[in-house]
């Protein structure tokens, strides 16, 4: 057996290779490569030149894999926040906000987040597992190799851990790549007696520790808004987090200002939503750390305004873009439909697009060996076949992958049932 494989040629493959990880970019620095192979060896890409002239190098060592029709490569994309570890479905709190009631009016009602609560709650571990792999299979379809998952329809100890050793089993069961946050700030539960304090002190005390000795995250979240936790009831969540090594990432900015201040105080991975942020939080974002996430799902899903994309690259800021999906905010699950929306909405250039979706999602999970299509990096990747890159953005989601490759391995194709 071969330990090697060469696969190509590419009519254009998308490189994404020093391309900067913050800020505005134009097409022209996109990195766009021609008539390209790409030889891989132990999953990894160890080198990306033209394909006749590797063909002839590594005829003899490495399996050859040739494309015949014209194609597009492009790095596996990266969903850096998604809420797909939940049962039920919440049609109905859409069909009541497009009849006039807000998000928030809705939660306050039982229906919103509490109510996909109690569906979890009820479902079994084994039922959140199936679940679990629909969502993920149906990302994969979309091109998508690396999924962040949030806990947080749990909102007990118990409960929040069904959730997270069901994704951790789940992943037996993909061939994507899952990264599990710990979202047990979401809201505090309508059935807890005690304060917020009280309740994010018993998360932290007794469900942190079980959360590192089973190695189930190794990143903690929160909700920061009136709905849900003030920036002073996170502060010691938060250092207890940090003190634990977690990495930290924010619901912030959605509806009101305050999460992406926090945010940057506690240098987390990533703000996400920042919706409602100002001039102000955008010029702090940008001078941050912090990966600004966008979620035009959301946007979507509820009607309201979209995170404001161009001013955060404009002014420096590392920009990715996810889907959110979750049974109420964002029930669409279709990455590059949203991204490409947001697009539109805010002048985004396929470059800005492809990094928010590549690399700077990457960045959003702390994970450096991936999203570029360059010599070291996993060899995750997925094929068009069309003959132009642009396609891709111009169809908003409506072309899909031919083929999905994972770690140097086909994961997916079009129109068989794996
Ligand atoms: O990211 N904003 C808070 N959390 C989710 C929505 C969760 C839900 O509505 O079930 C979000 O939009
Ligand atoms: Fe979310």
């Amino acid at each position: 057996m071969l330990d090697k494989k060469l696969i190509g040629p590419f009519k254009q493959l998308l490189s994404l290779d020093h391309v900067p990880l913050k800020g505005a970019i134009s097409d022209q620095q996109i990195n766009l490569l021609t008539h390209v192979g790409i030889l891989i060896e132990k999953g990894k890409i160890i080198a990306l030149t033209d394909y006749d002239e590797l063909k002839e190098q590594h005829t003899s060592t490495a399996e050859l894999i040739r494309i015949e029709a014209d194609a597009v490569c492009v790095p596996g994309y990266i969903d850096c926040h998604t809420h797909i570890a939940f049962a039920g479905n919440r049609a109905n709190d859409f069909a009541l906000r497009n009849a006039g009631s807000s998000y928030l009016e809705i939660a306050e009602s039982g229906g919103g987040i509490w109510s996909t609560v109690k569906h979890t709650r009820a479902a079994s571990e084994k039922e959140l597992i199936t679940a679990i792999i629909d969502r993920a299979n149906f990302l994969l379809s979309q091109g998508i190799t690396t999924i962040e998952v949030k806990s947080g329809y749990g909102l007990s100890i118990q409960e929040e851990l069904k959730i997270l050793r069901a994704l951790k089993k789940a992943q037996d069961f993909v061939a994507v790549d899952l990264v599990p946050t710990c979202l047990a700030a979401h809201m505090k539960p309508k059935d807890y007696e005690g304060t917020s304090e009280d309740y994010l002190t018993e998360m932290a005390t007794h469900l942190f520790p079980v959360l590192k000795a089973e190695e189930l995250s190794n990143r903690i979240d929160a909700f920061i808004e009136k709905s849900a936790f003030s920036a002073i009831e996170i502060q010691s969540y938060f250092r207890k987090a940090q003190a634990l090594g977690f990495d930290i990432t924010v619901h912030a900015d959605q509806f009101s200002t305050a999460g992406s201040q926090v945010a940057i105080q506690f240098n987390a991975v990533s703000a996400d939503h920042l919706e409602a942020s100002t001039a102000i939080e955008i010029a702090h974002l940008a001078n941050s750390n912090t990966v600004a996430v966008a979620l035009p799902g959301a946007s979507i899903g509820i009607g309201c305004a979209f995170t404001p994309a161009r001013k955060l690259l404009d002014q420096g800021a590392c920009l990715a873009i996810a889907t959110d999906w979750n049974p109420g905010s964002a029930p669409m699950g279709q990455l590059m439909t949203q991204a490409t929306i947001l697009a539109t909405a805010e002048k985004l250039s396929n470059a800005e697009v492809f990094a928010a979706i590549t690399f700077r999602a990457a960045q959003a999970l702390h994970l450096t060996d991936r999203g570029r299509m360059a010599v070291g990096e996993w060899a995750d990747f997925s094929i068009y076949k069309t003959d132009n890159y642009q396609n891709i953005t111009y169809l908003q989601g409506t072309m899909q992958p031919e083929q999905v490759w994972k770690k140097g391995i086909m994961i997916y194709q079009k129109g068989e049932q794996r």
